[in-house]
């Protein structure tokens, strides 16, 4: 029957047969796949793997930190940051359109990747001859079948203009997750020891706050808005809410003010939207009926603690018709 132990034993098994001696990549988003995935591979190859991890600056408060400290304490990865905040900012600057947004910020993501990797591969090659053949995917079980089975190597052209990478670099994949779903993963990451904080964080979309600015995404709103996005995660935590709650995007309508009064005078700040929602599996979801007092909590709180925020509003749309996030 099914046990964590035995499965990272096996993996780490078939891992170490695939890679032998060979140089390993993986790059990090913060979620739970990749982080686990990462940390099979340590195990079973140790500094063979080198992790990447990019900050577009449209992360939540903490998550660097979580990844660079608490994650390589727990693991012992070798890693690398790559601090690409400016460069989203610039790149961003005057989007308002979602789909926009999206296409962004995914190039610019696939650009500093590649471009790190190839980094990578030119250093390790310089140390010992061996540019790095393997490189690590965090796919689960559902996806395996979304895409309608294998795959094995993935062909990473170098048609974004980076430099530096070959003309056409084949790696092979290793995906330790195969063969498992969702909160099998959670488990083994568990046993491997990694933090809780991100072992048992809720899905968060690859654009990540980029998508929960509704108007342009300015460095000033997303500090804002990951203010008010702490404050929601720390009380729904605390109020023992985590389990209910598929995710709960937390979102900024930049583009709308609204008349407030506070102290002597009034004020015209931004509502904020809480998007709390309980699903299976993200296809359809029901918006999460939380306690008035939570409710209440989060309010004061976000209206005294974040500046230029007057207004807390509940979402209280189920999907469909409504999607989960607002852009
Ligand atoms: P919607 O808003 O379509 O979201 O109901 C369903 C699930 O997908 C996530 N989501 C995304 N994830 N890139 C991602 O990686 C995206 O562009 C994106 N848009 C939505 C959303 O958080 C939810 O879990």
């Amino acid at each position: 029957d099914w046990n964590s132990g035995n499965v990272i034993a096996e993996q780490v098994a078939k891992i170490q047969a695939q890679v032998g001696t060979g140089k390993v990549i993986c790059g990090l988003s913060g979620g739970v796949d990749s982080a686990v995935a990462a940390a099979i591979v340590h195990k079973a190859v140790g500094d063979q793997l080198v992790c990447v991890f990019v900050d577009h600056g449209l992360l939540r408060q903490d998550e660097r930190r979580q990844v660079e400290e608490d994650y390589v304490k727990a693991t012992g990865v070798r890693l690398v940051t790559i601090d690409a905040v400016e460069q989203f900012e610039t790149a961003l600057a005057g989007v308002t359109d979602p789909e926009t947004k999206r296409k962004i910020i995914g190039r610019e993501f696939i650009r500093t990747f590649e471009k790190a990797q190839a980094d990578l591969i030119a250093e390790s090659r310089e140390q010992d001859g061996d540019p790095i053949r393997f490189l690590v995917q965090g796919t689960l079980y559902p996806d395996v079948v979304e895409s309608g089975g294998g795959t094995g190597t993935a062909n990473i052209k170098s048609h974004h203009n980076v430099g530096g990478l070959p003309e056409d670099l084949t790696f092979e994949l290793v995906e330790p997750l195969r063969a498992l779903f969702k909160d099998e993963v959670r488990a083994i990451g568990r046993e491997l020891g990694l933090p809780e904080v991100i072992v048992g964080r809720q899905p968060f979309p690859g654009p990540g706050l980029g998508i929960r600015i509704v108007g342009e995404v300015t460095r000033e709103r997303l500090d804002l808005l990951r203010k008010a996005d702490a404050i929601v995660r720390a009380e729904l935590t605390e109020a023992g809410l985590d389990q209910d709650i598929w995710q709960c995007p937390v979102v900024l309508l930049a583009d709308v003010r609204s008349v407030g009064v506070q102290g002597d005078g009034r004020t015209y700040g931004h509502p904020i939207v809480l998007r709390p929602v309980s699903s299976e599996d993200a296809m359809t979801a029901d918006w999460t009926r939380l306690p008035y007092d939570v409710l209440a909590k989060i309010s004061n709180r976000i209206t005294n603690e974040v500046e230029g925020v007057n207004r807390v509003v509940l979402d209280v749309t189920s999907k469909p018709p409504g999607t989960i996030e607002w852009e």
